[in-house]
């Protein structure tokens, strides 16, 4: 999409263009007499309006209501969902704000909500412009983000983390990279959005002392946010589970009490959140909810009781794995629908189904885990 067609879809003619096409089915097999419909209204900017049309589609689990917004299908891949956005405006509440890759807006709105003074700017002009219209009560302009333009209490990047269809881990590979946005913000409170993969606890290695937070939805781990400046909490690392409803999420710390030892299986395994693990926080979890590990190394949790709105698995039976004597196990129980969970046992879950050849009319959960030096199975009946 170009600045011409940015300028149609921002007039009249363009909206009402929009709203024929949002009419259509543009599906595949009425794609091509679909564009003929657009093409006779929009003649030109046809492909930039049915791009509104499937980007809006598409954003609208991501980024709920976008009625009215200009968007392009990567911004949209490219979005901060408004769950964790609108998670990340609460704590910045009352501050002044400046979202220095703003693309299409997707943060600015949640900010405007709750902060006085918010300010977006991006690179790429047209996107800049698209979250002027899609976020009238920011102020939003083309600039370098590594050249510091405003003097807002917090600056926050979420770098593009996309290069060739490929997505990136490394932040230095970003664009901008995480050291350069460090040295342009120095000393200035700064968050900067990460992938979930980051390597946080080498990073910290090399000298990185602000607060780390993974960040879940919907037990998806969608981000890990740097913390720097005044704004963080130096060393701390925090696990934040969101629910898309809004209710049952929480927090861990590294501060946290996290003494557990080690112990044999009780009732149930629970698995935590991948924010928790990947945050290195498992024990602090386990610890708040009196489970404990199997395995000081292996993520896996045991205990009594589930925590209040986790999915659990009762245990039915333990043995030492061997695919033989699963086999024997789940056929004799009459199971022919297996969900196989594994940790650190080298065992392909989907290979091994298609292995197992099962045809029961029982379903069961196994989970297959290395305790020591030991792979065991644990025969379990999900509590949801
Ligand atoms: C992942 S997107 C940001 C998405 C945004 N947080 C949202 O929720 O919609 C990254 C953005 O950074 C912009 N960008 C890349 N390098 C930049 C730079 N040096 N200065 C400003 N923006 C840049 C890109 O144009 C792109 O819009």
């Amino acid at each position: 999409m170009d600045g011409a067609d940015l300028a149609y879809l921002r007039t009249a003619d363009g909206a009402a263009a929009v709203a024929v096409a949002d009419r259509l089915a543009l599906a595949d097999d009425t794609l091509l007499a679909d564009v003929g419909v657009v093409r006779g209204i929009a003649g030109r900017h046809a492909g930039a309006v049915i791009e509104q049309v499937r980007a809006r589609r598409r954003a609208h689990v991501k980024l709920g209501d976008v009625d009215g917004w200009l968007l392009t299908d990567e911004a949209v891949q490219q979005a901060t969902p408004t769950a964790v956005a609108e998670h990340r405006a609460r704590r910045l509440a009352w501050l002044s704000v400046h979202d220095v890759t703003c693309s299409i807006g997707a943060e600015l709105r949640a900010l405007v909500q709750v902060c006085p003074r918010v300010v977006g700017s991006d690179l790429d002009p047209v996107r800049a412009r698209m979250a002027a219209h899609n976020v009238p009560r920011a102020l939003v302009y083309v600039a370098d983000a590594l050249t510091p333009t405003s003097s807002a209490d917090v600056v926050i990047a979420d770098p593009a983390r996309r290069a060739d269809g490929r997505r990136i881990v490394d932040p230095e590979q970003c664009s901008p990279a995480l050291s350069a946005l460090h040295a342009a913000y120095a000393g200035r409170s700064l968050a900067v959005k990460t992938a979930p993969g980051i390597d946080h606890a080498g990073l910290r290695r090399t000298g990185f002392g602000g607060e780390v937070e993974i960040v879940s939805l919907d037990g998806g781990v969608r981000e890990a946010c740097l913390w720097s400046g005044p704004v963080a909490v130096p060393g701390l690392t925090r696990a934040t589970v969101l629910r898309g409803s809004g209710r049952g999420g929480y927090e861990v710390f590294s501060t946290d009490p996290h003494e557990v030892e080690p112990e044999p299986a009780g009732k149930y395994l629970v698995e935590p959140d991948g924010a928790v693990i990947r945050a290195g926080l498992v024990r602090h979890y386990a610890a708040r909810h009196g489970l404990w590990q199997l395995d000081p190394h292996i993520a896996y949790l045991s205990g009594d009781a589930v925590p209040a709105g986790e999915r659990g698995f009762e245990i039915l039976e333990e043995m030492r794995y061997s695919e033989k004597g699963l086999r024997a196990e789940l056929r004799a129980r009459d199971v022919g629908a297996v969900e196989i969970l594994t940790r650190g046992a080298g065992v392909d879950p989907d290979a091994l189904r298609k292995r197992l050849r099962l045809q029961g009319s029982q379903s069961m959960t196994v989970v297959i885990t290395r305790i020591g030096r030991q792979v065991m199975a644990y025969l379990t009946c999900p509590t949801r």
